[in-house]
């Protein structure tokens, strides 16, 4: 059968982009495919950050997750930090890459202009990252557009470890959706919505309560013009609403363009959508979060079944690379 990976890094809130790029693609295949998500608290180190936050977001994280759907009698989920064979992996696997290999990242290079000290574990990050998803033996990653780049360096690693020591990892393959594989933010419609953003004014969180979502959609900035046309070079703030609508409604955003007169109009029904998506979610998180042990005694077992599986993969790896084992 087919087997998948996702992480998601718990530096903040969840919110419409990692729904719709990774959680529900993750939790629409979850009965299909063999299914691992796992909260990457320790990438969530590679930047300046208040420990108490980081944990706190990795147990909301891992919350709104089952909230969302995923079904922890199908799924193992887990918390990185908590599988030690991550680490061990990383190490070989650096051990594999090119410094210039690494900082040739976007991410990286992005990051490392703007963070003030910039941390050594920022440039092997998507070689962490490599570890974790070779770690499981997985065939598909879904994840959103803005991972790609570091799905194309795990391929590159597996591939190269493979030539050298023999066979040893599964070369798995990025998954994106169709539509929505890059939500932007609502508030500057030309960059992504993401945890990083100045102000939370364009980001739509999962547990955002109905008006909130109502605030942030009609004050999305849309793009001079009347007309609902599907431009997203000339007109990117009304594509990403009606990306946002195509998602929500499961209809290509070139067919939804006709139904709608006036940006308001178009408002309304996005509105609509997403507080259809999320009121689930909500409800069922705010039942969940009373319930803390509950969710904690899931990731206990999640940890156990994924460390038995990444056990084999590090044997394997360290016989192949010339360790004593
Ligand atoms: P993170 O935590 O930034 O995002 C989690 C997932 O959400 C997707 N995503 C988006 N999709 C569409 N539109 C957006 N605006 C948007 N913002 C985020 C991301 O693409 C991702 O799929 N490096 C990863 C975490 C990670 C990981 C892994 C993922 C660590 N190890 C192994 C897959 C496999 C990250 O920072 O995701």
């Amino acid at each position: 059968g087919v087997r998948r990976i996702t992480g998601l890094k718990p530096t903040g809130h969840l919110h419409l982009g990692n729904l719709l790029g990774a959680i529900r693609p993750i939790v629409t295949g979850q009965y299909r495919a063999e299914t691992i998500v796992f909260l990457a608290d320790l990438h969530a180190l590679t930047v300046t950050h208040q420990p108490n936050e980081v944990r706190a977001n990795t147990l909301e994280q891992a919350t709104t997750l089952l909230a969302a759907g995923l079904d922890p009698d199908r799924v193992t989920l887990y918390v990185q930090s908590q599988v030690p064979q991550h680490t061990e992996l990383h190490y070989l696997l650096e051990c594999t890459t090119g410094y210039g290999e690494a900082q040739r990242m976007i991410q990286f290079r992005e990051k490392s202009v703007t963070q003030p000290n910039v941390r050594l574990s920022l440039l092997s990050y998507p070689v962490l990252m490599a570890a974790d998803i070779l770690l499981h033996d997985v065939h598909e990653v879904p994840v959103g557009a803005d991972q790609s780049q570091h799905l194309e360096l795990t391929r590159a690693v597996a591939n190269r470890f493979n030539t050298r020591y023999g066979d040893t990892f599964v070369v798995p393959r990025a998954v994106l959706p169709t539509v929505s594989a890059r939500v932007m933010d609502l508030a500057d419609p030309t960059r992504k919505m993401g945890k990083t953003a100045e102000t939370d004014a364009g980001i739509i969180f999962l547990l955002d309560p109905p008006e909130v979502i109502r605030r942030k959609v009609t004050r999305a900035v849309t793009d001079p013009g009347r007309t609902v046309e599907y431009d997203p070079q000339s007109r990117p703030g009304l594509a990403n609403l009606l990306d946002i609508l195509a998602a929500a409604v499961g209809d290509p955003p070139t067919a939804l363009t006709a139904g709608y007169r006036s940006y308001a109009q178009l408002k309304t029904a996005v509105v609509e959508a997403v507080d259809g998506l999320l009121r689930p979610i909500r409800l069922r998180h705010a039942e969940l979060a009373r319930d803390p042990g509950y969710v904690r005694q899931v990731l206990v077992e999640g940890a156990e079944r994924a460390r038995d599986s990444a056990a084999d993969t590090v044997y394997r790896a360290k016989r192949a690379i010339g360790l004593l084992t």
